[in-house]
């Protein structure tokens, strides 16, 4: 699957105000915690949307979201949700160990799904999640939006027309000096999958393979380490007071990815390291040219001269509530049309295979084979 640049078009806000002849689509939350109200919100603003039902195993969490959504029924399990209020479509925002038993459930219920990143625990709940949707004939899209950025966008559209030549080596970063989640289940690996590298890790790694052009991932070599975040600390920092008895995921994962074409793609993850700031970004290296997503440059030969050029203007104020619009759009249309999902569940077994091999590699203590 070579993935193509999404038009401006379709970056375009605007779009958000299509309407399906009086048709709604109804949507239901499975998790109602912090990133469902950016959903609901993206949702809301939707008028061929109606948000019909909230689902959470903590009463409190469907009391905020009914109060904040003017959501009408509230649910405590969502396999009587499915069954009492038979929603067109779910978006499911619970922990990373609670996405493949809903999203199956719901396929299953002949709902579209929308579940959040990563798409799963492992490779293979995706498999299963894909053939329920295959089964099902339903859309099921995975919650990536930093392939809708207007710096990816822009270095995709100058991949996409040959600027770079082959991409050999792209570099991603997802690093933060001190930034483990205090909320939720993020220190947990057992209902979480991993730390950094499947949680922020898997942002930078989404986008840097859709800008690839979405190559075979074959081999992986990596390694984590825990050191910070299972013990107590006194070091002042934005988010405090995680916790450290629960901590089992690792604070720094480093991975190599080398795909089918011969192009290695190189990925650090943290949520602690001895760096001077925090990093969000890729660079790259292709046969004709290279560049970096953060600012947005590229590097190339012109004129028999090596020329650095700098984006001056690549798109609008798109901020993260704008992406969420826009992926959460992208998912309407295809559950109201039958249009192509820009990220469906292929794209996140893909990320999720090279996340899984990082993480067997580390274990492993030697490169694997990605199947
Ligand atoms: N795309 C993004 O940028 C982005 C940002 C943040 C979070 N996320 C993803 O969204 C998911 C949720 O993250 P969050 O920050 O909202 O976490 P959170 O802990 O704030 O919310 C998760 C909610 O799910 C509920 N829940 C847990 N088990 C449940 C079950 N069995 N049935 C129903 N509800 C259940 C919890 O009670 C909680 O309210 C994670 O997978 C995370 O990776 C994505």
């Amino acid at each position: 699957m070579a993935e193509k640049s999404v038009g401006t078009e379709s970056l375009a806000i605007e779009g958000a105000k299509k309407e399906y002849k009086g048709k709604k689509l109804r949507v239901a939350f499975i998790g109602c915690g912090g990133i469902s109200h950016t959903h609901a919100a993206a949702l809301a603003g939707m008028p061929d949307v109606e948000i019909v039902a909230g689902v959470d195993i903590i009463p409190e969490r469907l009391t905020v979201f009914q109060e904040r959504w003017g959501v009408p029924k509230l649910y405590e399990s969502w396999k009587k949700m499915l069954k009492e209020v038979e929603p067109d479509a779910v978006s499911v925002c619970t922990p990373n160990g609670v996405h493949k038993a809903p999203t199956v459930d719901a396929l299953n219920a002949g709902c579209h799904v929308m579940v959040e990143k990563p798409m799963a625990m492992n490779p293979g709940e995706c498999e299963k999640m894909i053939a329920a949707a295959e089964k099902a004939g339903k859309q099921l899209a995975v919650g990536f939006q930093y392939r809708y950025h207007p710096n990816t966008q822009f270095l995709k559209r100058s991949a996409d027309g040959g600027e770079f030549g082959d991409i050999m080596f792209m570099k991603c970063q997802a690093l933060r000096r001190r930034g483990i989640p205090n909320w939720g289940v993020f220190g947990q690996k057992e209902k979480q999958g991993g730390g950094p590298m499947i949680d922020i890790g898997v942002h930078i790694i989404e986008m840097a393979h859709y800008f690839m052009g979405s190559p075979k991932p074959v081999a992986a070599t990596g390694n984590t380490w825990t050191y910070h975040g299972n013990k107590p600390s006194k070091v002042v920092v934005p988010w405090p007071n995680w916790d450290y008895k629960t901590y089992t995921v690792e604070d720094l994962a480093i991975g190599h990815i080398r795909f089918e074409n011969g192009a290695i793609l190189q990925v650090e993850a943290s949520f602690v390291a001895h760096i001077e700031k925090d990093v969000w970004n890729f660079s790259f290296m292709g046969t004709k040219g290279g560049g970096q997503w953060d600012p947005p440059m590229t590097f190339t030969d012109r004129n028999d001269t090596m020329v650095n050029t700098a984006a001056h203007y690549v798109g609008g104020d798109v901020d993260f509530p704008a992406l969420f619009r826009i992926k959460l759009r992208n998912w309407v249309d295809a559950c109201m049309t039958g249009s192509p999902l820009e990220a469906p569940g292929e794209a996140g077994l893909a990320v999720q295979k090279m996340l899984d091999g990082v993480y067997r590699s580390a274990a492993a203590g030697k490169e694997v084979t990605i199947k």
